[in-house]
This record gives structure tokens, C-alpha cells and sequence, in this order.
């Protein structure tokens, strides 16, 4: 029988390549979106639609999660990735942005994982997409950020919880894909701050999920794919004089 995989932001870019590429292993996959989705229509894909950042629509989607079959695995993926204010924020604007971003990384794949607290196949796995910057300050991106640390943290309560049950690692990509509107400089810039100095490309990240979803030896990990951009940017931090 098919192992079942729910992918969250499985709409476009890393999330839906995910999905295709579950989808070429014949896996049976379930794609959560939120704006728009560019899969292609597939016999083994259905989706379900969800704004992550507002609450009670998550639980709109855990109450259809809660009918599905179980899952042999959960990839938490969806992300909200919106610099901080260079003015600065209102208190209003502030908290908004921060609930934002603190639900889709943290409130959003808690209340998902709880509602499938009986639906996991024996070896299921759980992977999470923090950041490298989940270990980084940056303060143009403190909402973001600090998000992503707290989704890591969460993560690693759950290998915890779930240790026997359900295996749950981290993944921290680095730039891995640069968008069609990152300039040749912009691009140069990147790659120079990296120990690999080529565009990654989201087939990096889809290797490190095989092998973590792989490997039963493996939980409460936190694993870097980012060409090496956390061991250069810690030297240039403690280093440099700019
Ligand atoms: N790309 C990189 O270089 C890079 C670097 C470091 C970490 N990562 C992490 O790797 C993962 C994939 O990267 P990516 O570049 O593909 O991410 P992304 O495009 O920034 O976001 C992934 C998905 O999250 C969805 N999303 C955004 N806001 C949402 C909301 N309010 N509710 C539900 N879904 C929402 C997006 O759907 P909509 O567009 O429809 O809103 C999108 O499909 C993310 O977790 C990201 O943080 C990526």
C-alpha cells in the first residue's frame, strides 16, 4: 500500500516540488496550500486550503485532517517570510506581524500534529523547515527569525513527546534557490558568502527529507543544508570589521 505524506505549503515553489517528488515515488500525498496551488491535478494528490496565520482556519483544517487515513509522514513546510518595518511598527502593526509569523511557524504545526495524535502509521516520520537563521539574530527579520527558532525548539519537544512513535527532525536550508528577481550581484554576493559556491537548488533539500524520513536512526536532529553559509557567516561575524 502507498505511504500517505502531508506536505504544508505545498502550493508552489520547495513545497511543491516536494509534492511532485512524493508524488513520483507513489506515495500518496496530501498538499496544504494557502493562495494558490500549481500542482498539477494527480489521482494521489488532494488539497486542502488553509491561511496558517489566522487560527481558527487552521482548525478548520485539522477537523478535515482528523477524517483522513493515517500518515507515514509530515513535512511542515509553509512559512511566513516578511521583513520587520524599517520605520518601525505601530504596537498594533507589531503584533500583527509577530502573530503572523509565530502562527504559521509554531501555533500551525502544533494544533496540526495534535489533531493527528492517533493517525500515524508505525515508522512514521516528521520533518520541519526551520532556517539557519533560526540560530542567526538578524535584525531585519526579527519576527521571522525568532519564529523559526521557536519552531526548531517546538520541533525537538516533539521528538520528545512523539519517541516511539514518530521520529521528528529539523532541516535549516540556507539560500537555496535564488527567485527570478535576484539580480547577477545579489546573486554573486550569496554565493560568496557560502563554502559551496553554486546555487543549491530545492533537490538539496529534497535529499536531506528522503534521508531523514529514511532513516529510523535519526530523530531530534537539526540538520544544515546550506552549501556551508552558517560556519562563513559565523567567521565573517566574529571577524570582520564591517
Ligand atoms: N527558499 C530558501 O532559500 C529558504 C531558505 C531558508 C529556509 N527556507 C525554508 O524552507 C521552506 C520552503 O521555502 P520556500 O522558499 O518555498 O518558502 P515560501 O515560498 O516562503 O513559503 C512556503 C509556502 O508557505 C506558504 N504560506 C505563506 N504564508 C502562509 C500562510 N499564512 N498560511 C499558509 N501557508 C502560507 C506559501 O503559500 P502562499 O504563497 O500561497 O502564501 C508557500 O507556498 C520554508 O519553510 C522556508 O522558510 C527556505
Amino acid at each position: 500500500m502507498s505511504k500517505r505524506i502531508l506536505i504544508t505549503g505545498a502550493g508552489r515553489r520547495l513545497g511543491k516540488v516536494l509534492a511532485l517528488h512524493f508524488l513520483q515515488q507513489d506515495w500518496q500525498v496530501v498538499g496544504h496550500y494557502n493562495t494558490v496551488s500549481e500542482l498539477p491535478d494527480h489521482d494521489s494528490l488532494s488539497l486542502l486550503q488553509a491561511n496558517l496565520a489566522d487560527t481558527a482556519d487552521t482548525l478548520r483544517l485539522c477537523q478535515q485532517l482528523q477524517h483522513q487515513p493515517a500518515f507515514d509522514a509530515v513535512i511542515h513546510n509553509a512559512s511566513c517570510f516578511v521583513p520587520d518595518a524599517a520605520g518601525g511598527h505601530t504596537p498594533a502593526e507589531q503584533a500583527a506581524h509577530l502573530t503572523a509569523h509565530l502562527n504559521v511557524h509554531i501555533v500551525a504545526p502544533a494544533l496540526i500534529t495534535q489533531c493527528l495524535e492517533h493517525q500515524w502509521n508505525a515508522g512514521a516520520a516528521m520533518v520541519v523547515l526551520a532556517d539557519i537563521y533560526a540560530d542567526l539574530p538578524n535584525q531585519r527579520f526579527s519576527a521571522y527569525c525568532s519564529s523559526k527558532a521557536g519552531l526548531q525548539n517546538w520541533a525537538l519537544s516533539m521528538a520528545q513527546r512523539l519517541a516511539g512513535r514518530v521520529r521528528v527532525n529539523v532541516i535549516q536550508p540556507g539560500p537555496i534557490q535564488f527567485l527570478p528577481d535576484h539580480d547577477d550581484a545579489y546573486r554573486q554576493r550569496v554565493l560568496s558568502q557560502s563554502l559551496v559556491p553554486h546555487e543549491l537548488g530545492y533537490g538539496a533539500i529534497i535529499k536531506a527529507c528522503d534521508y531523514l524520513l529514511d532513516n529510523e536512526a535519526v530523530t531530534g536532529s537539526v540538520m544544515r543544508v546550506d552549501g556551508g553559509r552558517f560556519v562563513a557567516n559565523r567567521y565573517d561575524q566574529i571577524f570582520s570589521a564591517d
